[in-house]
């Protein structure tokens, strides 16, 4: 098969969702429909819930069903489909929005019931910076839920997304009878089933059709002809490339527990989701269809085995074909680099590959060369742009206990930062170290894991710190002014860029405005 039919073939894309949307059930759905697991129950919700929330072998095993559900192939009507998994748990956030810089559109599950949540807001966020395409799926509809109308209008409000009715349902709750899908002109009746796929369609030639009187009953098919005439009218037709532009966003109903409606969106997305994409470089746009090779490493993950130091780095493959044993330019490193365990992931298994195509997510064993964002080309000086680090919400500052064991601990530190576990920040007085997250149980994660991998002991202190805002300016001198009246509060991140370290809302907005000539930045992505 050519180059160009292996991206044609292939759709990489991720799910999200606030926790308890339905992201772990649709995934496992979406599975099933794709034949790569036989039963329900097999996709492990990687959730960790508040009960283990301190059980650190929870941490650890959840680690482990990470390692093992962070990519899952599957081929659905000839077509390659990587689904890449992001963490349920709103603390791993960060991991979350580097995901998404790997994957080329994403399905968004919204509860029926709690409508758009924050956490769906802030990926929304992210999703928009890169344009990324969004199909809705609005789940449980087996519940009562809130009116549809009511929901779009949320979803186009909140997520500042426009939005397309592709299904609508009729009734919800105890009433929901099914989902009339408004493309193909086919109504699809519910009947709840946990197991089995449900796959009953009736087509119509239109809603006036007297056939749906007799199955839904006269009410709810003119409650139906009243709602399609209204969104015909209302909505300007699908138009893919809106879509594709990440302008628009198709929704569709549907109750992923009973496989109702999974099916309508599954067979919409392999139409009109996006093959992967090109990606940009500092320098230049990268096509997939390029003859030679280059990706870049969005994620890493330690093995389990504490004995070891391997780790394994995520490799998104942008263009041309990845070959095993081929020695790559490590555009960051001194020498190149070669492959000789490399894995992709189909479903739940993994298995030794010999080449990869763009799209695809291999897996690549290393004993500490590559750190999140680093690319890798067959030849080229390029470097992939887009893998920012946010400012993180929560600071504490680092304190060794063990003097004996300050190497241990710079170390420890440092693997567990390129990991992307949390960001270190070192301020210039003093040589203070901080640990910024975007939720409190990272901290509880990074001490557990220096104390077992590194043998070195930390307590994290308090810190009053509101946010670390990223700063440049045209004006070299003006720079270098600002870090000098304002030294107390600078510091650099790990890759030694400089951070400005503000304690409060109300200071930040006043030190921007006394200094016009300096931008903050809320992303290292500058
Ligand atoms: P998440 O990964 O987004 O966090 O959500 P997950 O799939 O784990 O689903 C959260 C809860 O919502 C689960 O219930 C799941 O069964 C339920 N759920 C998912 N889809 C639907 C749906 O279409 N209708 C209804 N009524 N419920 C749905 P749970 O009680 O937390 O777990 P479980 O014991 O049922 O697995």
């Amino acid at each position: 098969m050519s180059l160009t039919d292996q991206i044609k073939k292939r759709r990489t894309f991720a799910i999200i969702a606030h926790p308890d949307a339905g992201k772990t059930t649709l995934t496992e759905k979406l599975l099933l429909f794709g034949g790569a697991i036989q039963t329900a129950g097999a996709v492990k919700s990687n959730k960790i819930d508040t009960a283990t929330k301190s059980d650190w072998m929870a941490i650890e095993k959840q680690r482990g069903i990470s390692v093992a559900t962070s990519v899952m192939g599957f081929e659905y009507k000839d077509i390659k489909i990587n689904l890449l998994d992001t963490p349920g748990h709103q603390d791993f956030a960060e991991d979350t929005y580097r995901t998404l810089t790997a994957v080329d559109s994403v399905i968004m599950v919204i509860d029926c019931v709690k409508g758009v949540e924050i956490q769906t807001e802030k990926l929304m966020e992210v999703c928009r910076m890169r344009n990324t395409p969004v199909i809705c799926f609005i789940n449980k509809l087996d519940r009562e839920g809130r009116d549809p109308y009511e929901l779009i209008e949320e979803v186009e409000q909140k997520l500042n997304i426009q939005c397309r009715p592709l299904s609508w349902p009729i009734g919800m709750g105890k009433t929901f009878k099914g989902v009339y899908n408004l493309f193909d002109h086919k109504l699809n009746l519910f009947t709840p089933s946990q197991r089995k796929l449900s796959d009953v369609r009736q087509e119509f030639e239109n809603v006036d059709d007297p056939k749906l009187d007799e199955l839904i009953g006269k009410n709810y098919a003119e409650q139906l002809r009243e709602d399609v005439e209204l969104i015909e009218g209302v909505y300007p037709d699908f138009d893919p490339t809106e879509y594709l532009e990440g302008k628009v966003a198709p929704v569709f109903f549907g109750s992923a527990v009973n496989n109702f409606g999974i099916n309508e969106m599954l067979d919409t997305f392999i139409k009109i989701a996006p093959a992967p994409k090109s990606r940009r470089t500092e320098d230049r746009e990268v096509m997939p269809d390029e003859k030679k090779f280059s990706g870049f490493v969005f994620k890493i993950h330690a093995n389990m085995d504490p004995n070891h130091r391997n780790r394994i780095a995520f490799l998104r493959i942008c263009s041309g074909t990845f070959e095993r044993n081929k020695p790559y330019n490590h555009v960051r490193g001194p020498k190149p680099l070669r492959f000789s365990n490399v894995t992709q992931f189909m479903a739940q298994d993994k298995e030794m590959i010999d080449e990869a195509f763009p799209g695809d997510i291999v897996g690549l064993y290393d004993t500490g060369n590559l750190k999140i964002g680093d690319t890798l080309t067959d030849g080229e000086n390029m470097q992939f742009v887009g893998i920012p680090s946010f400012s993180p919400e929560i600071f504490r500052e680092v304190v060794n206990k063990d003097a004996m064991k300050t190497k241990q601990l710079e170390k420890g530190l440092q693997q567990l930062m390129e990991e992307g576990v949390a960001q270190l920040f070192t301020f210039d007085m003093g040589s203070r170290k901080v640990v910024g997250t975007v939720g409190q149980l990272q901290f509880e994660v990074i001490q557990f894991r220096l104390k077992n991998e590194y043998n070195a002991t930390v307590e994290f202190h308090p810190m009053n710190l509101y946010k670390a805002c990223w700063i440049t300016s045209k004006d070299k001198k003006q720079l270098d002014e600002f870090v000098r009246s304002k030294n107390r509060h600078i510091a650099h991140d790990k890759d030694g860029k400089l951070v400005f370290m503000a304690e409060s809302k109300a200071w930040l907005q006043m030190v921007m405005d006394n200094y016009p000539e300096i931008e903050f930045h809320f992303t290292s992505d500058i």
